[in-house]
């Protein structure tokens, strides 16, 4: 199994940390020495070791956050707007009740959060889909397939089947911690298009469906690099993250004690 990461090392445009009215983003971030196959799962899953050290690389200070783009940014929203989040659980979680009323209670929660990100400066633009997701204490996995119910480990989301070339600039998720644990994001680094050029695979291939083509670019990259550093933002509970989950290989985790629940916000994201 190859484990040289000689021609990842020259990778050139790799997604950084970055923070927004809240401290170094440095304190929240982590890195490990690589992922695992799941030997429990039905499915190819890979998951991060829990080999977690402080960074070696520098991550981008608050006062340099500007692009959205190519960065994972992380910011906090007012405690209190959360703890609502938290009381309307039960409407949200009650498959018995009306999707109506759940859909609306969404809606407005999602553009009180749009006002608290432009209070600190991000705006948020041509919100498409607002949601919730609630996973089990010491989930270590939060992507989901569809179709089976199953967690699927680390991956790369294919909401619009977008080519690979084009990423980059695909719509970008918000997701709020609105749990009572610190909840984590993990990524890999590389943007898709850089890992098709480490893989040597075409950027688009007209013959393949891309979330197929997303998904095996993913499984040979974990399989070929097992030893890339995972990078864990720890997201404590009111903390949010913004990124392109269209193009890079992520996925979350929850905390041991209390249900993991996010707030999702698909949209198109950026500083004032
Ligand atoms: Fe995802």
């Amino acid at each position: 199994m190859a484990t040289t990461i000689g021609s990842v090392d020259s990778a050139s445009h790799r997604y950084m940390v970055q923070a927004v009215g809240v401290g170094d983003p440095s304190c929240a971030t982590m890195v490990n020495d690589g992922v695992y196959l799941d030997r429990d799962a039905r499915t190819v899953r890979y998951l991060p070791r829990e080999s977690w050290s402080e960074p070696k690389r520098p991550q981008i200070r608050p006062s340099e956050a500007m692009s959205l783009e190519g960065r994972v940014t992380l910011a906090a929203l007012d405690a209190s707007l959360v703890s609502e989040f938290r009381v309307k659980l039960p409407l949200l979680l009650d498959a018995s009740g009306d999707d109506g009323v759940r859909a609306d209670f969404l809606q407005q929660f999602g553009k009180r959060v749009e006002a608290a990100l432009g209070a600190i400066g991000m705006i948020a633009e041509s919100v498409r889909v607002c949601n919730v997701a609630v996973n089990p204490p010491g989930t270590r996995s939060t992507g989901k397939d569809f179709v089976t119910h199953e967690y699927v480990g680390l991956h790369i989301d294919n909401h619009d089947r977008l080519p690979l070339a084009s990423r980059r600039t695909a719509i970008q998720l918000m997701t709020l911690n609105c749990g009572r644990s610190t909840r984590y994001f993990h990524f890999i680094d590389l943007p898709v298009e850089e890992l098709a050029k480490i893989l040597h695979s075409p950027l688009d291939d007209p013959q393949e469906d891309r979330a197929t083509a997303c998904d095996a670019l993913k499984n040979k990259f974990l399989e070929s690099y097992p030893d890339y550093p995972v990078t864990r933002v720890a997201l404590p509970p009111g903390s949010l993250y913004v990124t392109t989950p269209q193009d890079i290989i992520h996925d979350g985790a929850g905390g041991d004690v209390d249900a993991d629940v996010a707030f999702l916000m698909l949209g198109r994201y950026r500083m004032s």
